[in-house]
């Protein structure tokens, strides 16, 4: 897998953006914040947001849910410790530093994982996937708001180009829908339940996996992942 950068570095590089981010990442992600957190929002409950930076997104939810939020940076916590305090969002029940591949919770513990824009910025992908699907209970939903790359075609040569420089800055610029296709096609107990395109440009994408309540669901939703696959990738969506 090209363009990965160890945990350490990529904390390192949102340590370092810390001090600018709301400034510079604040509006540009805006409405796919507010989309994600309310499709959270409509299974609600004890919500868990991985990745959650300096708290942008954690006034949008309702004083009705618990929200966790975790993140590998501290001083992007430290902001986020901030806000809470200034807007007295009651409804943060904890926010702590953690890695996304390696979730300290027990299997089943949220109704919902929130991961805004932090999926490519992990150095592997799928293993933070897999914990989300781990920690989330049956019947619950994994909400992503991610960066897709172009599948072919020169957006896909520029992004590749890109990984040198976007690696040190904290992101994949190269990531396309395929990553997770294959990752739900094989992931048992997952279905993909929605996919639509996000500003700016629609290179991001809402989407939205539920964990299955019953194994029995599980082949069928893992077989029914697997065909929508080749149709997706087709589509490159
Ligand atoms: C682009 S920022 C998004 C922040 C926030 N979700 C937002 O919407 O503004 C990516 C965030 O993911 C965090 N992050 C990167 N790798 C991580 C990991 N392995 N575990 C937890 N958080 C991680 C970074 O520290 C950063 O706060």
């Amino acid at each position: 897998m090209s363009g990965e950068q160890p945990p350490e570095q990529v904390a390192l590089a949102y340590d370092r953006w810390a001090p600018v981010y709301d400034v510079i990442f604040g509006p540009v992600f805006r409405r796919g914040r507010r989309l994600a957190t309310d499709a959270a929002e409509r299974t609600g409950g004890r919500i868990l947001e991985v990745g959650v930076g300096t708290g942008l997104s954690l006034a949008g939810y309702r004083a009705s849910n618990t929200v966790i939020g975790v993140d590998i940076s501290a001083p992007m916590l430290q902001k986020a410790h901030r806000r809470v305090e200034r807007l007295r969002l009651r409804h943060v029940g904890g926010l702590s530093v953690m890695d996304a591949e390696q979730l300290a919770f027990p299997d089943s513990s949220f109704d919902v994982v929130v991961a805004q824009y932090v999926v490519t910025a992990v150095p592997n992908p799928e293993r933070a996937l897999g914990e989300f699907l781990r920690v989330v209970r049956p019947g619950g939903e994994i909400v992503i708001a991610t960066r897709i790359g172009a599948e072919t075609g020169l957006r896909s040569r520029i992004e590749k180009l890109m990984m040198p420089v976007s690696n040190r800055l904290g992101w994949r610029t190269e990531f396309p829908w395929a990553r997770y296709a294959r990752w739900a096609a094989s992931a048992p107990g997952v279905t993909l339940v929605d996919r639509r395109p996000l500003p700016p440009l629609g290179h991001f994408a809402l989407i939205r996996y539920r964990k299955d309540q019953d194994p029995a669901r599980t082949i069928t939703s893992q077989a029914k992942n697997r065909q929508r696959l080749p149709e997706l990738e087709k589509d490159g969506r």
